[in-house]
């Protein structure tokens, strides 16, 4: 028995660093982000005049907010440091810490760990905050990343708190920026005081990535995370394949990540697309099931119908009339009143753009209008299962 788990405990490993594959590493070059970053410079540099800016980054999920806003505040960070310069950067996630107390409770304790977690007001907290920085010397940048978790509750003065330090007229003013980072559209979230402190060309937008670049993404893990020649040439192409279809770098690190623990466990010291296929088998009902909280009922429901439809006739293809019958019947099951066939087409496209199902025009023999869906990766079934767990 104890030899059983000794040999595996101690079995040998293609990954030779294990770190570099975990979603908070830090690589010391971020692939093709050149034009951002140089733009985060730009926007920031007054900084180390001491003035404080806000900037917004947004972007679809995986194209790299989060990495380089942290690679582009600790480079900040440093190069104020070797002018004599204090730049205090806190990074709040607030998805995490999604009420004003905590995003500022978790900003104090980067400068007292033992800051009690209870007993304070926002407003005492903020003066707390300031008496910090005074007697640092010191000017604050605060990421706030998913910041639109902070926002969903209404009645966050967080922003308006503290760029309040900054504005003030008074000798007492701290230069306080913020980077505020998410998927969706923050500004609009703002109230007006709020929004006045922003410019909308403070604003960053990422692209999806494209294949060949989560190809070099893939291909940079593969190098600092893998002993030399343990991963046939295949993968690579295979996961940015994969993953091109999000443009996620994120399910392309995790696949590669999966494929190379997949290669562990059956103990062979090369890691093949055939670990990738049995990795993205595995991720995907994981990444699945969070996209698909992002979907409104009705485009569950018209998802459901097509996944429905698929596993009941065994085909690769429904087509768009039938799909809208199907989805009538769906939409009784479970109570609701079936929108309009305008609105059919547009649930249609969104879960198409989302890149549940793909659509292609009809051969002879349909009408005009009728497309033929399909669901590319993800098996009818498991779609089927998520969706009804979330229709409840
Ligand atoms: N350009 C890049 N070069 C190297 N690695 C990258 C790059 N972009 C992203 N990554 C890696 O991909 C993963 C996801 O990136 P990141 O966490 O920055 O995404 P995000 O845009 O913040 O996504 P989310 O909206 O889900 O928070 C991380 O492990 C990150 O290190
Ligand atoms: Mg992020």
């Amino acid at each position: 028995m104890s030899s059983i788990i000794e040999d595996e405990l101690l079995s040998s490993s293609v990954i030779k660093d294990l770190e570099v594959l975990d979603f908070n590493y830090i690589p010391e070059d971020i692939l093709h982000r050149e034009e951002p970053l140089r733009f985060l410079a730009q926007m920031f540099k007054p900084l180390l005049s001491g003035i404080s800016q806000n900037v917004v980054i947004r972007g679809p999920v995986g194209t790299g907010k989060t990495v380089m806003a942290k690679k582009f505040c600790i480079s900040l960070v440093n190069l104020a440091r070797k002018q004599g310069k204090t730049i205090e950067y806190v990074h709040i996630n607030c998805r995490k810490r999604s009420k004003d107390a905590m995003v500022l409770l978790g900003i104090l304790n980067h400068f007292d760990s033992r800051f009690p977690d209870r007993g304070f007001s926002v407003q005492e907290m903020l003066e707390v905050l300031r008496k910090q920085l005074k007697r640092r010397d010191a000017q604050l940048l605060v990421v706030l990343d998913e910041a639109d978790a902070l926002f969903q509750k209404k009645g966050s003065n967080l922003i308006y708190g503290l760029t309040r330090f900054s504005d003030e007229s008074s000798m007492d003013k701290i230069p306080v920026s913020l980077l505020l980072i998410s998927q969706k559209d923050v500004l609009s979230m703002l109230d007006s005081a709020t929004l006045s402190t922003f410019k909308r060309s403070n604003e960053i937008s990422l692209d999806k990535y494209s294949r060949d670049e989560l190809f070099d993404i893939v291909q940079q893990r593969i190098d600092l995370a893998f002993h030399t020649g343990t991963v046939d040439d295949g993968c690579s192409d295979l996961i940015s394949d994969i993953a091109s279809e999000w443009g996620d770098a994120r399910f392309a690190i995790e696949l590669l990540w999966k494929a190379g623990i997949s290669a562990d466990h059956q103990h062979v010291d090369l890691v093949t697309p055939e670990h990738v296929r049995a990795a993205k088998a595995e991720t995907y009902s994981i990444v699945t099931e969070s996209k698909l909280c992002n979907l409104e009922r009705h485009q569950l429901l018209t998802l459901h119908s097509i996944a429905k439809r698929l596993k009941k006739d065994g085909t690769a293809y429904v087509n768009t009339g039938d799909a809208e019958k199907t989805y009538a019947v769906t939409c009784e099951e479970y109570g609701e009143k079936p929108r309009s066939h305008t609105m059919f087409w547009n649930y249609l496209k969104e879960i198409e753009s989302a890149g549940f199902v793909t659509l292609k025009q009809s051969g002879k023999g349909q009408l005009g209008t009728t497309q033929l869906i399909s669901l590319p990766d993800i098996p009818a079934e498991i779609v089927s299962n998520k969706v009804e767990e979330l229709l409840g």
